[in-house]
């Protein structure tokens, strides 16, 4: 995820900015850069790779330079070289931005801004805005005045920090949606993304609310709205320590990406809609033709990404007609499976290196399968080697069990799968508009399914001691409970079992004893009932009741001993909201027994190796 850093009125710039940059390492990171208004241009120097490529490389910077701006990257537009890397630059050189977040609406305001005679540097998002910024001090705003106006033109994501050597203690710093913090005291002014950054600098600092504009100098800064009005921004007091602050006041990375999630799916659905409706794929590199000629589906990944395919697959074959394969990735690469070049198969991984799967999308290749990859981190391994591939944008997960980049993939598949159905025709455009509304919906259910954690942790406590879980679903609801068993057994290390409801009676129940927990997902699909009956059965061989069940559903409710309550969302889509108290289950289950679950035991994060 992106950092930002900025220093006005230090007698010294450069290290200020090193320094935050140095603390805004562990959000993950691509490349690195900083701007220093020195006299009448700016001094900028952008590495890709780690920040020693930057350190290497600003060893002719000007002395003593008292204002300047930092960023890290984590690619989402264009790949992590040193032309994309920021600050970013207007075409006089005179202007430096840096961004975080999506400009949804970049591609027509740069096509207009081109057509104006503006000469873009790089293949990002992000430099529209200084371009746009620049047009408007051509026509004689002064920097704040031109931010302001930029704002009202893009749509989107952003937290930008900028600086103009017109005015070269001044650094206008602005947000929406993206965090953005700013302060001022003893002759310095800061800003920041996070507040790792500013740690030892500041004591007392302010939270930009969206769309406020800040002109942050040595010892003072206005804050204001798009409108000019002066406003106050939110106060907050930095008592954390480093590690804190890096978690964001959570405990552990795991459990601060649990509560990214609904901005992980915010992130992700961001842009995708055209304004007509219908979806925008852009990084699709297969033509619509090819995608219209496909026959067949193979979803194939790994772990965490392997379920998100199956839970996928409902909505895929309902919406397109489609028969769709899913496959965990060692197997499928081995097995002589029956692909053309009329089969589609999508990759699907975090990380986009996993070995498995990358071999899994060059055997496809090789047999002449068109490779589409859904995944998490821009340029890696598989995203070079696809025919396409769309990038979720969970921003970088450092736990190792995977969570906020699970429910990402899968929205991007569901967005995919309605993609495929408008080109084959087998949805109308009203059908296609109505389920994006409901993917809309998605991020603020899963915050309020979130808001219920102190819940969980008390239903965790109650069966903590308990060493054999098993978890039941049908239809949607069986990826929901191989990864909710998935998860427990990973960062709990507690024996987890996750079957299809139907298919207990078949072998599985003759474990079921007193005190064994069975955690059904009971939430509204067209087979709740067969799912109630399974529940019924466990029941009656003694087993522990836990049932994720829709909000007001009280006749389900009783049937548990524990419920987990979810906001009720259309059924296909219930995955993403369901798979939420499951995570929250395993991480107190797993902090209750004291456990790491940011580095569990035996795993890595990626496995390179097969
Ligand atoms: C998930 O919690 C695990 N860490 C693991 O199953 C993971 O999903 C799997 O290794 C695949 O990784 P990828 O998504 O990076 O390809």
């Amino acid at each position: 995820m992106c950092g930002i850093i900025g220093v006005t009125g230090s007698g010294d710039a450069l290290p200020v900015l090193m320094e935050g940059l140095s603390r805004l390492e562990y959000r993950g990171y691509d490349s690195a850069g900083v701007a220093l208004a020195a006299g009448t241009q700016l001094w900028t120097r952008k590495r890709a790779g780690k920040l020693a490529e930057l350190v290497a490389a600003v060893g002719d910077a000007p002395a003593r330079t008292s204002c300047g701006i930092g960023h890290t990257r984590w690619a989402t537009h264009g790949r992590p070289d040193d032309r994309n890397a920021h600050p970013h630059a207007d075409c006089s050189g005179a202007l430096a931005l840096v961004h975080n977040g999506i400009i949804e609406n970049y591609l027509p305001l740069s096509d207009e801004l081109a057509g104006a005679g503006h000469h873009f540097a790089s293949d990002t998002d992000s430099e529209v805005l200084a371009h746009l910024i620049e047009a408007r001090m051509a026509e004689g705003d002064g920097l704040a005045d031109a931010v302001r106006h930029c704002l009202k033109a893009v749509k989107g994501a952003f937290a930008i920090a900028v600086v103009h050597s017109s005015e070269p203690d001044l650094i206008v710093a602005a947000r929406r949606v993206s965090p953005l913090i700013v302060g001022a005291a003893e002759g310095v002014g800061l800003v920041a993304s996070d507040i790792p950054a500013l740690l030892g600098h500041i004591s007392e600092c302010f939270a930009l609310e969206d769309d406020q504009i800040a002109e942050v100098r040595p010892g003072s800064m206005v804050v204001t709205d798009l409108d000019g009005n002066e406003v106050t921004p939110s106060r907050l007091k930095v008592d954390w320590d480093l590690e804190a602050a890096e978690k964001g006041g959570y405990e552990d990375f795991m459990l601060k990406e649990i509560h990214e999630q609904p901005k992980a799916l915010t992130d992700t659905l961001l842009g995708r809609l055209q304004p007509d409706g219908t979806l925008r794929l852009d990084e699709v590199r297969l033509d619509d033709d090819e995608l219209r000629d496909v026959d067949k589906v193979f979803v194939v990944g790994c772990g965490t990404s392997y379920y998100a395919g199956l839970a996928a697959r409902y909505a895929i074959e309902h919406w397109t007609r489609l028969p769709v394969e899913i496959d965990i990735a060692s197997e499928f690469r081995y097995r002589d499976p029956v692909v053309d070049s009329r089969t589609l198969v999508i990759g699907v991984s975090q990380s986009g290196e996993t070995i498995d799967t990358l071999q899994a999308m060059r055997e496809a290749k090789r047999w002449g399968a068109k490779v589409l990859v859904i995944c998490n981190v821009v340029d890696s391994s598989m995203a070079r080697e696809a025919d396409a591939v769309l990038y979720t944008r969970a921003g970088p997960e450092i736990g190792v069990a995977a969570t906020k980049t699970h429910v990402s993939q899968l929205v991007m598949l569901q967005l995919l799968a309605l993609h495929l159905a408008r080109l084959r025709g087998t949805m109308y455009p009203d059908e296609v508009r109505t389920m994006v509304r409901v993917l809309h919906e998605l991020p603020a259910k899963v915050e309020e399914a979130l808001g219920r954690d102190g819940h969980v942790s008390e239903v965790a406590l109650a069966c903590h001691q308990v060493r054999d879980f098993f978890y039941i679903g049908r239809h949607v609801g069986y990826p929901v409970a191989l990864e909710g068993a998935l998860k427990l057994k990973e960062i709990a290390y507690i024996r987890a079992e996750g079957y299809p409801a139907g298919e207990l009676k078949h072998g599985p129940i003759a474990l079921i004893e007193p005190g064994t927990v069975v955690v059904g997902i009971a939430t509204g699909g067209h087979l709740l009932d067969k799912v109630l009956s399974n529940v019924s059965e466990v029941r009656a061989r003694g087993a522990t009741v836990v049932l994720v069940v829709d909000d007001g559903d009280e006749s389900t409710a009783a049937l548990a001993d524990h419920v987990l309550w979810v906001p009720q969302t259309h059924e296909l889509f219930s995955p993403v909201v369901d798979v939420v108290p499951l995570q929250l289950l395993a991480y107190f289950l797993a902090k209750a027994r004291g456990n790491d679950v940011d580095k569990p035991r035996n795993l890595a994060k990626t496995v390179t190796v097969e």
